[in-house]
């Protein structure tokens, strides 16, 4: 089964474009909770334009399902992880003004950093992820820096998958078995959007979790988050569990 984690970077966004506490970020974090995510994930980018770092020690108390904490490991996100705990970190290599991640990491070039950063927080038994694109030596090699997961970097398959499905999937598909015969946990995301998640999902074996952000988010502009989140789980097949 794959786990739905809705991303609330985009609530965070919104709230800050007026400077007070609407929308608040914890009660749609437990109303996703409670509508059918499995997983919350916030990204805390160094200029705090999204989720700032207080909002996620202000969260994690509260999280019921599995709380994941995005970003690029400088000094002030890895002390924050270390002291919230969550259940999975993914990190992520952003250069610090990216608009949203647009690369996976070169795990040849950055092993070194990425197994001590990793090793510091398996420590304290927090699962590692590591975002990549879909290179089977990058993939190989992520194994090597003790990660636990990596996370593959899907908007080359959602930019492609209105021209041809198949074609898209298909590097995602081989990126999947490679990880698995690695010993690596698979999540997914970026663009991932009610049109191309059940094709990735159907097509990507041993998928564990994906994490859904910028479009499920405005799907919620249409729809509303309760009836979202469920047409999304459903789109994983996944029937949701009150
Ligand atoms: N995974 C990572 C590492 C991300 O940085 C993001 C965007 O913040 C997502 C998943 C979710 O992407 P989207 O907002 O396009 O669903």
């Amino acid at each position: 089964m794959t786990k739905l984690s809705v991303n609330i970077n985009k609530i965070a966004t919104l709230r800050n474009a007026r400077g007070g506490n609407l929308p608040n970020l914890l009660a749609v974090a437990l109303d996703c909770e409670r509508f059918g995510a499995e997983g919350i994930t916030v990204h805390p980018r160094p200029d705090e334009r999204h989720v700032r770092y207080s909002d996620v020690t202000d969260l994690k108390p509260f999280m019921k399902t599995e709380f994941n904490i995005e970003g690029y490991p400088n000094e002030k996100f890895i002390a924050l992880v270390k002291e919230v705990r969550p259940a999975q970190v993914t990190l992520v290599p952003d250069p610090p003004g990216a608009l949203t991640s647009n690369a996976g990491w070169d795990t040849i070039l950055h092993e070194s950093f990425l197994k001590e950063v990793i090793g510091g927080f398996k420590a304290l038994g927090i699962r590692t992820s590591v975002f990549i694109e879909t290179d089977e030596k990058m993939i190989r090699n992520a194994a090597k820096t003790g990660a636990d997961r990596v996370e593959l970097y899907t908007e080359a398959y959602a930019r492609d998958y209105t021209s041809n499905p198949e074609l898209a999937v298909k590097p995602f598909r081989e990126a999947a078995l490679t990880a698995h015969e690695c010993g690596l946990g698979l999540n997914a995301g970026h663009d991932l959007n009610l049109l191309n998640l059940k094709f990735f999902q159907q097509n990507v074996p041993h998928l564990l979790e994906v994490s859904i952000g910028h479009a499920l988010i405005c799907d919620a502009l249409y729809y509303g988050i309760e009836n979202t989140i469920q047409m999304y789980l459903r789109q994983l097949n996944n029937p949701f569990k009150q």
